[in-house]
């Protein structure tokens, strides 16, 4: 039975990017180059997907999982020999083979599609995947002969002064009947400037032995372009970014300024909603329709209903329902949870609490380690005394209760319906339901003190300034 395969090169250190985290690993938008290659080569309905892991593959293997099959290179020998390492699982099968590197991010399923079939059509051994570069440097070049048939592709190390003014390239993308392939690759040799056993090379040994080679000629180089280190890396990610933007907003996303605008690749937003400049959001964030995500907020992995209002806040790992608002500058933190109608307003801080419907936390209050029933509302500058040092405690506070300004809950506490606390009371016992908290000091005013302070005399010297100017 013919079928289509794919095996993808991810074995490479990666050297030039001068880093620890191995080179396919390294996130575009969030996610890795090689989980972006390998989401792309999905949508195909591929029999087998092949990916070739070396140093650092442990990781490689935990990012990627089931979605492929693996093959270990133990050293890095070049593309040539990477490819043979996947002999094993695809060797003798009939059919045809994708190869793409894992450092080439952008490349669309539509476009991988397009070589199957022009492959197929052309009833080719191997076809090369090419395109025109306005600076064809660092990338293999393709040689055609006189009546333009491709004759070989030459590694930048290997050129010729004419052969580097080429600008057609090899953009490490190709198909090849899979038979084929291997045979030519027991071929290679590593007599090059790199010493290295070049896939490429294969091209010219099925074109010597006569088999049909192709060329299919992309539009778009950038789409084809390969990450080598932190300089493409960012142009990679511009070009993934604009794509993102453009995609958002052809589904009825409004961004104010989509220069400015930082979306990762799983992020998944409604229609209507407005995103203003500087916002980033991250991970696999989702945000409803008819929201307003304001300037410079920033939102990690959280999930956002519809009608809901972010103003320059931060958000990790929260959910926020249905016509909720929040900010500016607060903070939910992971596992917060603000109900519908919640109003978070300034310089809050919600960490693993649950917050009821229609609640308002207006100003300067940390809220942690709680669950705070509905139509609560919780006054300035209150603290969820939620750690003592060794251990974090809880505290619940019921629906319809009030909390006044200043207060201090220090947990394991329960606050019942109906219940009340005064302002200024540090609570550090349960209250029930309709019982009035209240743990302060009582007022004392002591007569005529004032004028014993500093201030009255500076007081006095300002009330006689003023009357001199009159
Ligand atoms: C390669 C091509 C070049 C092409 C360019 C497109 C070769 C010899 N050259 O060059 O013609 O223009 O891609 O981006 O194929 N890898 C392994 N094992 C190895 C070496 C590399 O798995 O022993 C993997 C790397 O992880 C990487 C891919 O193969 O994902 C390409 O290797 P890289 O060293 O980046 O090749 P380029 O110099 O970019
Ligand atoms: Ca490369």
């Amino acid at each position: 039975m013919s079928a289509n395969y794919a095996v993808v090169l991810a074995a490479g250190q990666g050297t030039r990017m001068k880093s620890k985290l191995y080179k396919v690993l390294h996130p575009v938008c969030g996610k890795s180059m090689v989980e972006h290659v390998i989401g792309q080569i999905e949508q195909l309905n591929l029999t087998q997907i092949v990916t070739i892991i070396g140093y650092g593959g442990k990781q490689v293997k935990e990012v990627l999982g089931k979605r492929t099959e693996f093959a270990v290179q133990q050293e890095q020998l070049g593309t040539g020999h990477a490819v043979l390492q996947a002999e094993q699982i695809l060797g003798e099968k009939k059919g045809t083979t994708l190869i793409i590197c894992g450092d080439t991010p952008l490349f669309k399923a539509a476009t991988l599609a397009d070589l199957f079939a022009y492959h197929q059509q052309q009833k080719a051994a191997a076809t090369i995947l090419t395109a025109k570069a306005p600076d064809p440097t660092g990338y293999g070049r393709i040689i055609r002969d006189q009546a333009g048939n491709v004759a070989k592709i030459v590694e930048q190390k290997d050129t010729t002064p004419a052969e580097a003014a080429i600008n057609e390239i090899n953009t490490g993308v190709y198909c090849f009947d899979n038979q084929t392939l291997f045979q030519a690759l027991h071929q290679v040799t590593n007599d090059n400037a790199q010493h290295e056993y070049y896939l490429t090379d294969v091209i010219e040994i099925c074109q010597k032995s006569g088999q049909k080679v192709a060329a299919f000629a992309m539009k778009d180089f950038n789409e084809s372009m390969g990450v080598n280190d932190r300089v493409a890396l960012a142009k990679a990610t511009s070009l993934m970014r604009q794509r993102i933007n453009e995609t958002q907003m052809r589904n009825g996303v409004t961004l104010i300024d989509p220069q400015n605008t930082y979306i990762d690749s799983d992020v998944q937003i409604g229609a209507d909603t407005v995103i203003e400049p500087g916002v980033v959001l991250k991970g696999k964030t989702i945000i409803g329709e008819n929201c307003l995500i304001g300037a410079h907020s920033q939102i990690t992995a959280s999930t956002i209903a519809d009608n809901v209002t972010i103003t320059a806040s931060v958000l990790e790992n929260a959910e926020m329902a249905e016509g909720s608002n929040i900010g500016p500058y607060s903070h939910l933190r992971p596992q917060a949870k603000i109900g519908p109608r919640v109003h978070i307003g300034n310089f809050v801080e919600v960490k693993k609490a649950e917050i009821g419907a229609d609640t308002k936390v207006g100003h300067l209050t940390y809220v942690g380690d709680a669950t705070l029933g509905r139509h609560i509302n919780v006054g300035c500058g209150c603290v969820f005394v939620n750690y003592d040092g060794i251990n974090k405690h809880h505290t619940t506070v019921g629906d319809y209760s009030f909390i006044g300004s200043s207060s201090n809950m220090v947990a394991p506490l329960q606050i019942a319906d109906h219940a009340y606390v005064a302002a200024g009371s540090t609570i550090t016992g349960d209250v029930a339901a309709h019982d009035m908290a209240i743990a302060r000091g009582r007022q004392v005013n002591k007569a005529g003190y004032y004028d014993r302070y500093p201030v009255a005399k500076a007081a006095q010297q300002a009330e006689q300034a003023e009357k001199s100017f009159k």
